[in-house]
């Protein structure tokens, strides 16, 4: 079927990286991760990544829906095979998220920040996400499929989503190539998988890019509302925050905003 992400295109784009091969591509699939997972169950190797045009039920963190507006997004899942132990898995959603964030900068005048733990801000405005799913056997990750979601031309609407969202080409004012962004960001992942035993490099890139660095924040948890100072993150990904008393928090999951007042 006929697609914008031409395959032609998409194969020159992407030769002579190690990442994006093979490559299956879709006009339309429910989701990529769901593709993806499936190929990682039935043995693909790393390396293999699936693109979508767009998606009928992408999936964000928490269960939420995500967006793929035809010809206006960036919708890929790339299968890894990591030697990691599996407590240390939010490290992909860390080395994502500078990724993408670093393969932004390169194909585009923007400056991007991470809102923890897996969105990609431009100017305060949500203009992509992260979603890692792994595999286990037995005590040990057989694979991770990170997926990424990116609105280069067209945001969601306001009555759409929970947090406000922009466009890449909005921010940037100008078009943004979606095969030369695609291109920067695997490049970039590539580079990035290369540090994920050193949580620490990771931790430091992060916690310079956090939104909302040093300021006053609200994380919603599943346990409730928490509200303290930013500090940063862990090396493991956890957000850490000087409580209203002074008290040291380390925050797995859960939702921040900047606090009000
Ligand atoms: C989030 O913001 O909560 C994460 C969004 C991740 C969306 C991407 S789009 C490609 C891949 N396929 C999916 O179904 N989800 C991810």
């Amino acid at each position: 079927m006929a697609t914008d992400l031409h395959a032609p295109d998409v194969l020159h784009g992407l030769a002579g990286l190690r990442f994006g091969h093979p490559v299956y591509i879709y006009q339309q699939i429910g989701s990529t991760n769901t593709e993806a997972k499936r190929l990682a169950e039935a043995g693909a190797p790393e390396g293999l990544l699936v693109m979508a045009e767009t998606q009928t039920a992408g999936r964000g963190r928490a269960g939420r829906h995500w967006l793929t507006p035809p010809g206006g997004a960036l919708a890929f899942s790339l299968v890894l095979r990591p030697a990691l132990p599996p407590a240390q898995a939010a490290r992909l959603t860390m080395l994502a998220g500078l990724a993408v964030c670093e393969g932004i900068e390169l194909a585009s005048p923007l400056r991007v920040e991470l809102k923890w733990p897996n969105d990609i801000l431009v100017n305060g405005k949500k203009a992509g996400g992260i979603l890692v799913e792994s595999g286990l056997q037995g005590d040990r990750l057989d694979y991770a499929v990170v997926g990424i979601g990116l609105n280069v031309s067209q945001a969601p609407g306001a009555d759409q989503v929970e947090f406000p969202a922009t466009a890449l080409a909005d921010g940037a004012g100008q078009p943004i190539d979606r095969l030369r962004l695609l291109r920067a960001c695997l490049n970039r992942l590539q580079a990035q998988y290369a540090r994920l035993a050193d949580g620490e490099a990771l931790r430091a890139d992060w916690t310079a890019r956090l939104a909302w660095l040093g300021e006053k924040v609200v994380v919603t948890t599943a346990d409730g509302a928490l509200s303290g100072q930013a500090e940063g993150v862990d090396a493991d990904g956890a957000l850490l925050i000087r409580g209203e008393t002074g008290e040291a928090l380390r925050l797995v999951a859960g939702d921040v905003r900047l606090r009000q007042g």
